[in-house]
């Protein structure tokens, strides 16, 4: 497995930098290796209490003072509770900061994170689109303004006396940023991750399952103008068979391996 591995590394790496823009696709698996379980798969939070209904956004619009009450008060499902504090207490892992120093070259231009954990900044990366939000913010879904969850405090102070909290601009009603299920992706997120699809000729689909759109949508898009799929999963996915490379293994150790001969190849070929 080591040597076969190793070869889809070096030729994964040769794709990469022979490529002109280079963009990533993340999931869970990413943040696996800093103790966060996935989703769906062996341990995955789904797996356990099963795939959410897809009508969290629509409860909420319906009764968003009875959501706020019932999120700020209730006792949540104790495998929840498990899944709060391993993202709270969670740090960057190895296959985090191989990413920042992909950006840091100059070679990873934008990353399309499906994660919400915040862990891609924490650990230095700039380049972010947090397709599904992100945790430890809030947004207004009248005109999408976002405030991290501090700020939210100071301006709007003792706002969990008056639910649901309202937006000091717009006075649209204020809800957690991260994307619920059958919530539209906002616009401008949305706009942002086509746009920079439609500018990749090599997309690294990392740690994802490729089953939520339109995220698992992209490296198909890519795909279809031409461009070149790497993926980096221990598991097989809907995509295994469109990529041009499958890097398997843990991205905690198999991204800093592919980072490594990427700064070898570079390194030995300046005109690159
Ligand atoms: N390194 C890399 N990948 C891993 C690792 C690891 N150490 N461990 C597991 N994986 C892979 C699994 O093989 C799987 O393909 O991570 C993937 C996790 O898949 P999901 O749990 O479905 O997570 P994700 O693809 O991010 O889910 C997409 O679904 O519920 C929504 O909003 C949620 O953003 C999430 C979206």
């Amino acid at each position: 497995m080591e040597i076969q591995n190793q070869e889809s590394i070096s030729a994964a790496a040769k794709i990469i930098v022979q490529s002109r823009y280079t963009i990533a696709l993340v999931g869970a698996g990413l943040s696996v290796g800093s103790g966060i379980p996935t989703f769906r798969g062996a341990g995955g939070l789904w797996t356990k209490l099963g795939e959410p209904s897809n009508n969290g956004y629509e409860n909420f619009l319906a009764d968003p003072k009875a959501w706020w009450d019932q999120n700020l008060n209730a006792k949540i499902d104790p495998e929840r509770t498990k899944f709060r504090e391993a993202i709270e207490k969670a740090k960057p892992n190895p296959g985090h900061l191989a990413l920042v120093d992909l950006e840091k070259i100059c070679v990873l231009k934008h990353q399309i994170t499906q994660n919400i954990d915040n862990l891609h900044y924490v650990a230095g990366s700039k380049k972010i689109t947090e397709i599904h939000g992100n945790r430890t913010k809030l947004r207004c879904v009248g005109c999408d303004m976002r405030w991290h969850r501090d700020e939210f405090d100071r301006i709007t102070l003792d706002w969990k006396q008056t639910l649901p909290p309202k937006c000091n601009t717009c006075f649209g009603i204020v809800k957690p940023d991260t994307v619920m299920f059958g919530e539209p992706i906002p616009l401008s997120t949305l706009n942002t991750c086509v746009d920079e699809t439609r500018l990749s000729d090599c997309i690294l689909v990392i740690g994802t399952s490729a089953t939520v759109y339109p995220a698992a949508g992209f490296p198909r898009e890519v795909l279809s103008s031409g461009g070149k799929i790497i993926e980096i999963n221990p598991e097989e996915t809907p995509i295994s068979q469109t990529a041009t490379e499958s890097i398997k293994g843990p991205t905690e150790d198999s991204l800093p391996k592919l980072v490594t001969e990427i700064k070898r190849i570079i390194g030995d070929d300046p005109t690159t």
